[in-house]
């Protein structure tokens, strides 16, 4: 009997927050292999915030995805059929094969996984794109030294768990964001920050003072909006914002217009918005430090895992919702 995929497709262009009925799952035969094909199958989805951006229309540093689509995403795959010799069945690999059960590649922009090295979930997470987005923005664009205060918002997530980790590894003063009392728990105990603030409760901007006696050098941000503003007030001279993400906005439908810009005036402080892909020269010495780090064990991290991918959306709402605590997947087989 002809295997069928389950596909996710854009329905609707949210307006705020996404709603399920943004979403349309729909179902279709698998094709038949030309030679040179693989048939791979899905066994985890990673969901991220950068997919809420992707649902919009208009200009942004890459094409909406289209209604009607799949909708984007990266998964691992493993190879279940093959006609191309050099990705024999068996072989798992990572690609942007979106929210479905099965694709059909060519081989190109497959990249090869090791289970040996670690399961299949940890190379969408702390040997994935998250994780180097934390390498390549906090030290190419950050540039910490040992001592500096480093502060990051999301701070429990994927990138931000990430951040505080490898600041602590290069000798830092490390401070995070989250919301919430488990979070920040999480943060301190096992993530190892020297104090994490919920920004949730009314004392938070105090909290962040008695943090930061010295003043804060890098703030990696991942929020924006009010947070932004807030970490502002306490930059130091001379001091780096690198800009990874602004998460309390994607589902806003008013901008959050900054309040505190003159503190980057009189600092003089660096803000570098980035994205990871536009970095592709740093990821190869990116993974060599991330392998080392997760192999001797310094790198800790939880996984937010949904069964099934009938319940991708609900798990994306929830992510943009913080429910998340750590990388969020979407375990498919
Ligand atoms: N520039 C790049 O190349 C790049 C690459 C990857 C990711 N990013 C960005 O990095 C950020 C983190 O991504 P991630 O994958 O690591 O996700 P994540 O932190 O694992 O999950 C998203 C978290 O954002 C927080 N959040 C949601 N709404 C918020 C709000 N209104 N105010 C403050 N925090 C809010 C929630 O945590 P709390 O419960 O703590 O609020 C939620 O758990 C996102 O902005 C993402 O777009 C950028």
């Amino acid at each position: 009997m002809t295997q069928q995929n389950r596909q996710w497709l854009l329905a609707r262009r949210p307006q705020g927050e996404p709603q399920l009925t943004d979403f349309e799952l729909v179902e279709s035969p698998v094709s038949t292999l030309q030679p040179g094909q693989v048939l791979l199958r899905a066994q985890y989805l990673s969901l991220d915030p950068y997919m809420r951006g992707r649902m919009n229309e208009g200009r942004s540093y890459v094409q909406p995805v289209a209604l009607g689509a799949v909708m984007c995403g990266e998964t691992v795959s493993e190879v279940v059929e093959s006609r191309n010799e050099r990705l024999p069945v068996g072989t798992f690999v990572r690609a942007d094969l979106g929210w479905q059960d099965f694709a059909v590649s060519d081989g190109a922009a497959l990249r090869v996984v090791d289970l040996t090295i670690a399961p299949a979930s940890i190379w969408l997470s702390v040997l994935g794109m998250p994780a180097i987005t934390a390498h390549i923005g906090l030290l190419d664009i950050g540039q910490p030294k040992a001592g500096e205060t480093v502060v990051v918002s999301a701070a429990a997530g994927a990138v931000g768990s990430m951040v505080g980790q490898i600041a602590k590894i290069k000798g830092c003063h490390t401070v995070g964001i989250a919301g919430g009392a488990a979070k920040c728990d999480y943060g301190v105990r096992e993530l190892g920050f020297d104090a994490c603030l919920d920004y949730k409760t009314a004392a938070w901007r105090d909290a962040l003072k008695q943090a930061t006696p010295r003043g804060i050098d890098v703030y990696f941000d991942n929020v924006g909006g009010e947070i932004l503003d807030a970490v502002l007030g306490r930059m130091n001279p001379f001091s780096r914002l690198p800009l990874c993400g602004l998460i309390s906005q994607y589902n806003a439908t008013e901008a959050y217009g900054i309040k505190n810009f003159r503190s980057i005036l009189v600092n003089r402080i660096r803000v570098q918005g980035f994205i990871v892909f536009d970095r592709p020269e740093l990821w190869s010495a990116a993974n060599t430090d991330l392998i080392a780090w997760y192999r001797a064990g310094q790198l800790k991290h939880r996984e937010w895992i949904t069964s099934g991918l009938e319940n991708a959306p609900r798990a994306f709402i929830g992510l943009l919702r913080g429910e998340n605590l750590g990388k969020a997947l979407v375990k498919i087989v």
